[in-house]
């Protein structure tokens, strides 16, 4: 029987680029959790089959499993040792599991991504990080049997093994050798910092060359070499300074002696475009705001620049109060009309004035909103306490001067059982709503809350199902300025609706807490988050949401920013108009991870460009997802740009369209309210493009361009200078006067 599995599960063996590879695609698996199926000599032979190149739901499993373990038999031959001019270990490549996993090799524990329930921390969103695991060459059983074990918990559907069979290998020398690249400092110096290590208990020693090219120019700017002797322990850093200011390729190589391979690996450190903002005071944000009759304003003005800076109008309408510190409004209108008005900003370095509308009226939300959200940095781990360092961090790193207001708690909040009279009560992460409503306001901010139409949210907390009135009640005693209301848990509830397939019935519980959200005292922006379904952009308008989800989960990743955004949004643009946003889910720059454990944006620093400059194209909500007490420079000069935000902010409130898909080049353009048109132009594809923006003109319905203006630069571009080299992933944005 055993030899059988044997046959079932070994797919494949064949030669990788480094020697032999074992890959497989299928295992035994059983649903559920027990200790004892770690050990090797356990009998497994009633389990099923099951690939681990797709999730368990696609596959029968129910999609409620929370634990199941794979199984993997796998005879090791020893000519695969022989092969490999190290001999040391033996690498696994898991592929990705979803949510988390425990890896067991001949019964020890030789891996683990993510965190199993009850552990500090949380689930979620380990599942696209690739699992590399290693065990001692001496631990294996060669020409043996070896038994690896992964223990799987999925924190809701789907779930399980997925990204590609799982692959055995036994690295050489030269895969020992991890490079890495981080940003650096020296002596005042933005650097680059090359890192080499060994990744196994194993000397390697050989050259370490690093070279740094200009992209424009192709010139090479720097290049070092050093010998190199390195062990797992024992690392060596080379820093190299660049000019931040410039695109520039590093390639680092190391050249192995004993083996005589060498591994090259390629990296685009930070570059900003963004120029520094003037000392003087310059005002960031759309003028115009939409509030309904006598709500309550809270608005602060968006104006970078030194301070102390001083805040006054003179034209104020009655019942409207500027603070002159930190220029929040304050205060409420009661008639319906349009009421303009001028401020004036005044700091040492000078002086800065604009005139600002507040429409009265029934639409609020007449520029996609900006702020912050806890979902992409913090998950389900967020606090009270992690929401306000982000807040405060919003104001000192003057991304509040940027018009970015929402401050918005995700999901994680939620007590497990609600009041004893059905209101609904928070966790002991968040001691006092209410204050930190107070506060935001005070700061002339903006509060965000999140809940589900379900039972539950999607993280396995409470929704508002029942209780929707209580709910916006609360909402409106906390100071709540902004509702996510997540699907998730009324999945089970629709799906027992007999009109299910309708448009009515997903419409049903978005209108519901519509009403009541509607009844309360004040301005509640209403983001509905059902991932598209039902076409949502055709109806999110008509029951007087302000923005609606498109699309499931971002990541950050090249394959999740792309697919949601130049996949899924191209035909949604007839449906964002001012009050109204297509919603393709907040930003994945800065330091993300849906966890406690927070790492670096895995964009690239061109994919990044791009993720904002499509983001602003699109009039997409402007919910920046990282921890803003760990900003770096690179990420605020990408969040900060004021000349790339007017386009996400402008009045008229088209979303851009796509023009052009020709290959891997696509240009989107979007028409402004000054009578400009905005057109990004993305190079999609893997290695550099040039295009030539005349070519695609009479497309763009752009007969005469009178100025051409680079937006991240904030340059204007000679009318003849048209022929734009893009890297992989990258963009130009630019900004076109007919
Ligand atoms: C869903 C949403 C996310 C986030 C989580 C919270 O997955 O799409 O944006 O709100 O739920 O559990």
């Amino acid at each position: 029987m055993r030899f059988l599995y044997n046959i079932l599960i070994v797919a494949a063996i064949s030669m990788s680029a480094y020697g032999q590879e074992i890959a497989i695609d299928k295992a035994l698996f059983n649903e559920g959790d027990s200790q004892e199926w770690k050990t090797p000599s356990f009998d497994d032979s009633s389990w099923k089959t099951l690939e681990v190149t797709r999730l368990w739901d696609d596959q029968g499993v129910a999609p409620d499993t929370r634990f199941g373990w794979y199984r993997f038999h796998i005879d090791m031959p020893s000519n695969m040792l022989q092969s490999s001019d190290l001999q040391e270990v033996v690498a696994f490549d898991l592929g990705m599991v979803d949510d988390c996993d425990e890896a067991y090799f001949n019964g020890k524990l030789i891996g683990k991504t993510g965190l199993m329930p009850g552990e500090m921390g949380d689930i979620t969103n380990t599942f696209d990080i690739p699992r590399n695991y290693t065990v001692s060459a001496k631990d294996v059983n060669w020409d043996g049997e070896n038994v690896l074990a992964v223990r799987c918990y999925s924190g809701g559907a789907p779930g399980g093994m997925f990204g590609g069979p799982v692959k055995v290998t036994v690295p050489g020398l030269v895969e020992a050798a991890d490079i890495s690249f981080s940003q650096a400092k020296v002596k005042g110096k933005d650097g680059v910092e090359v890192t080499l290590k060994s990744r196994y208990p194993a000397t390697i020693s050989g050259k370490l060359n690093v070279v740094v090219t200009d992209f424009e120019n192709g010139k090479v700017v720097a290049e070092v070499t050093k010998n190199v002797k390195v062990n797992d322990v024992r690392s060596e850093k080379l820093f190299i300074p660049y000019n931040k200011s410039r695109r520039v390729d590093v390639k680092a190589t190391f050249d192995e002696k004993n083996s005589g391979k060498s591994l090259s690996v390629a990296h685009v450190p930070h570059y900003i475009l963004t120029p520094a903002a003037p000392a003087s005071p310059r005002f960031n944000t759309a003028p115009i705001y939409g509030v309904r009759p006598g709500s309550p304003i809270h608005y602060r003005f968006g104006v970078s620049g030194e301070r102390p800076m001083h805040f006054s109008s003179t034209d104020l309408p009655k019942g409207l109060a500027i603070d002159p510190y930190n220029g929040a409004l304050r205060g409420s209108l009661e008639d319906r009309g349009s009421y303009t008005f001028t401020v004036t900003a005044k700091n040492a370095a000078g002086e800065a004035s604009q005139e600002f509308t507040i429409k009265v009226g029934d639409r609020i939300g007449l520029t996609p909103p900006m702020g912050w959200n806890s979902w992409n940095c913090w998950g389900l781990s967020v606090s009270q306490d992690k929401v306000l360092s982000s807040a405060k961090a919003l104001i000192d790193n003057g991304l509040a001067d940027y018009g970015y207001a929402y401050v918005n708690i995700d999901d994680g909040w939620e007590a497990e059982k609600r009041n004893p009279e059905g209101t609904i009560a928070v966790n002991s992460k968040f001691p006092d709503m209410k204050g930190l409503g107070d506060w935001l306001h005070d700061e002339g901010l903006k509060f965000g809350i999140y809940s589900s139409p379900g039972d539950l949210t999607c993280g396995g907390y409470l929704g508002s199902l029942d209780h929707e009135a209580q709910d916006a009640d609360s909402y409106n005693e906390w100071g709540i300025d902004y509702l996510k209301y997540d699907w998730c848990g009324y999945r089970r509830k629709h799906e027992t609706e007999p009109d299910r397939e309708t448009t009515a019935s997903y419409i049903r519980p978005y209108l519901l807490m519509q009403e009541h959200l509607r009844r309360q005292p004040r301005d509640i922006f209403y983001s509905l988050c059902q991932y598209g379904m039902g076409d949502v952009w055709k109806w999110g308008e008509m029951i007087d949401a302000n923005s609606w989800r498109t699309t499931g989960d971002i990541s950050d990743r090249w394959d999740s920013v792309y697919d949601i955004g130049f996949v899924e949004q191209a035909d949604l643009y007839p449906y964002a108009a001012p009050g109204g946003w297509n919603d393709p889910d907040m930003l994945v720059v800065g330091k993300v991870g849906w966890s406690s454990n927070l790492r670096d944006s895995r964009l690239t620093v061109d994919e990044q460009y791009t993720h904002i400059s499509l983001w602003a194209l699109m009039a997409a909500n402007m919910m920046i997802g990282c921890d803003l007490a760990q900003l770096d420079d690179f990420t605020l000069s990408l969040l900060c740009n004021n000349e790339v935000n007017a386009v996400n902010q402008d009045v008229l409130g088209k979303q851009a369209k796509r023009d052009v898909k020709d290959g891997d080049l696509q240009i989107w353009s979007r028409p402004l309210s000054d009578g400009s048109v905005a057109v990004g132009i993305f190079n999609l594809g893997n290695g550099v493009m040039e295009v030539d923006l005349n070519n695609y003109l009479k497309i763009l319905n752009i007969d005469n361009p009178l100025g051409i203006r680079d937006l991240w630069r904030q340059q204007d571009l000679a009318l003849n200078d048209t022929k734009y080299k893009l890297p992989s992933h990258g963009v130009k944005l630019i900004k076109v006067k007919k």
